[in-house]
């Protein structure tokens, strides 16, 4: 396991999106969070925002490996219709569960529909997929921590490491006493 972004690489990021995010919408803009893994990049991202933010959120089922297909969970509360909206994703891997997303969202007539994710693992993508905003690039690497999981564990490391997958199929907790000192 291999720490990928310290808290302060992870701050210096957001506060580069939150001025990219602030000067693309002027007049303001709504950010759409896909629970559960956008939340912590969320809450830090719009602190970091020098404009009027709405947030809403959504959740979506995973997909079913190979097919592609999500569900809409837990839908937006708001109308989006007319709207400057941006996703805020945790990360974006092969692209399928984005795009799928993106495609119900522009459905309600936003007035705009970009994406902003904190990681991009571009040589995964399946289906190609235009991030307006990125954060970081990685590689073909599991990544873990600052909201994203494994089996719903290690959401609240203020680093990213990049996981051992083998080790976390075996045992969702392999990285807990590594990772956790308290
Ligand atoms: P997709 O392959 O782009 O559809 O990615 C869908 C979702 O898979 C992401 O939003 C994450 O929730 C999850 N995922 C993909 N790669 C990773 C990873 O490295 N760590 C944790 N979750 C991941
Ligand atoms: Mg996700």
């Amino acid at each position: 396991m291999t720490r990928l972004f310290t808290g302060e690489e992870l701050a210096t990021t957001v506060r580069r999106l939150a001025a990219e995010l602030s000067s693309a919408y002027p007049d303001g803009v709504v950010l759409v969070g896909v629970l559960k893994g956008s939340v912590v990049f969320l809450a830090d991202l719009v602190r970091e925002m020098a404009i009027p933010v709405e947030v809403d959120f959504l959740a979506i089922s995973a997909y079913a490996e190979g097919t592609g297909r999500v569900r809409i969970l837990k839908d937006l509360d708001i109308d989006i219709a007319g709207r400057h909206v941006v996703v805020v994703e945790d990360l974006v891997d092969t692209g399928l569960t984005i795009t799928y997303l993106l495609g119900q969202l522009e459905r309600r007539g936003p007035a705009s529909l970009e994406v902003c994710a904190l990681i991009d693992k571009a040589a995964r993508r399946i289906v190609p997929t235009r991030l307006r905003f990125v954060g970081a690039e990685v590689g073909d690497e599991f990544v873990i921590g600052y909201g994203i999981d494994w089996a719903g564990r290690y959401r609240n490391l203020e680093e990213v490491f990049a996981g051992e997958l083998e080790s976390l199929r075996a045992d969702p907790d392999a990285h807990v006493e590594q990772l956790y000192s308290g």
